[in-house]
């Protein structure tokens, strides 16, 4: 099947790497450089931290409806005095708040996009990027035509919601069609019952092997005499995480760098936010075999 107009359109706007590149590198630079509490920050803005659950799609529900809102009642004002100039200009003051918070996890997540993936994603940071320009220019010329209403302020946030729903079109595609920021292991087939996989000599201690269980890689590590498994495959993106690097019970992915505790499965670090699969793991007489913690379905 040919692919959609709107992808072969965007993967011949090869000018975009390099653009993209350079944001991607001034975002990082910026974590960098504020080191800890960059680190923290950076967590918290994927939603790694606290949420659990990536923050940006959890958020911008809300800037897109105070601004349907602020658009509303900027007409019924207009053409009905049934409401208060005012109550626009408040709507849109909320929108432009909480979209601050929508650009910071939106590019926050941009940084660790890919090739096409990373095209769609620039497409969708720039044109809600103008989105929210168009609404600080029009909160401006409120502020400073006072409670009357301005036509052309009006019409300045009337277009920022336009340009709002084309955006969150390709924050759909995005999501739902090349499947950015989805759990890589959500659609994990395999058994609900032990699985032979190896024998015990086949697991030296502190070393990432990577073993199929039914058909679900699974990452084994003997840690301390003890074996501990979790799902091979990256939550974030994919990654191979037997290829990344183990330091004191946390499994570094070669990726992008997300960090999960062996033991339980939890993201020490971002831009994952989901937890890897966890195995439990049985050694008798010398035979490991493995099963997922919880069902699979
Ligand atoms: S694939 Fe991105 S951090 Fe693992």
């Amino acid at each position: 099947m040919a692919e959609p107009l709107i992808d072969r359109w965007i993967r011949r706007q090869r000018w975009m790497d390099g653009f993209a590149e350079t944001i991607q590198k001034v975002i990082g630079w910026i974590y960098g450089v504020l080191g800890a509490p960059g680190r923290l920050l950076e967590d918290l803005m994927h939603g790694t931290k606290v949420l659990g659950h990536p923050l940006h799609p959890a958020i911008t529900d809300i800037p897109m409806g105070a601004w349907a809102v602020a658009v509303v009642a900027d007409y019924a004002a207009h053409f009905t005095n049934r409401l208060p100039t005012e109550a626009g200009d408040v709507a849109l003051a909320v929108a432009l708040a909480t979209a601050l918070l929508a650009v910071l996890t939106g590019y926050t997540d941009f940084r660790h996009t890919f090739a096409h993936e990373r095209r769609v994603a620039l497409t969708h940071g720039l044109i809600m990027s103008a989105a929210v320009t168009l609404g600080v220019v029009s909160m401006a010329l409120r502020w400073w035509s006072g409670s009357a209403i301005h036509p052309l302020a009006v019409g300045l946030s009337t277009a920022g919601l336009g340009l709002l729903i084309v955006g969150g079109y390709f924050g759909g595609h995005l999501v739902f069609g090349l499947g950015s920021a989805v759990n890589r292991n959500a659609f994990a087939e395999g058994s609900d019952d032990f699985v032979a996989v190896g024998v015990a000599s086949d697991f030296a201690e502190g070393t990432l092997t990577r073993v199929v269980a039914a058909g679900m890689p699974v990452l084994v590590v003997r840690k301390e005499g003890e074996l501990h498994a979790i799902g091979a495959v990256c939550s974030h993106a994919g990654g191979p995480l037997d290829e990344g690097t183990l330091n004191r019970g946390v499994v570094t992915c070669p990726w992008h760098g997300s960090r999960f505790c062996i033991t339980n499965g939890k993201v020490k670090h971002g831009p994952a936010t989901f937890r890897q699969l966890v195995f439990v793991v049985r050694e008798i007489n010398g035979n490991v075999a493995v099963k997922p913690e919880v069902p699979l379905h």
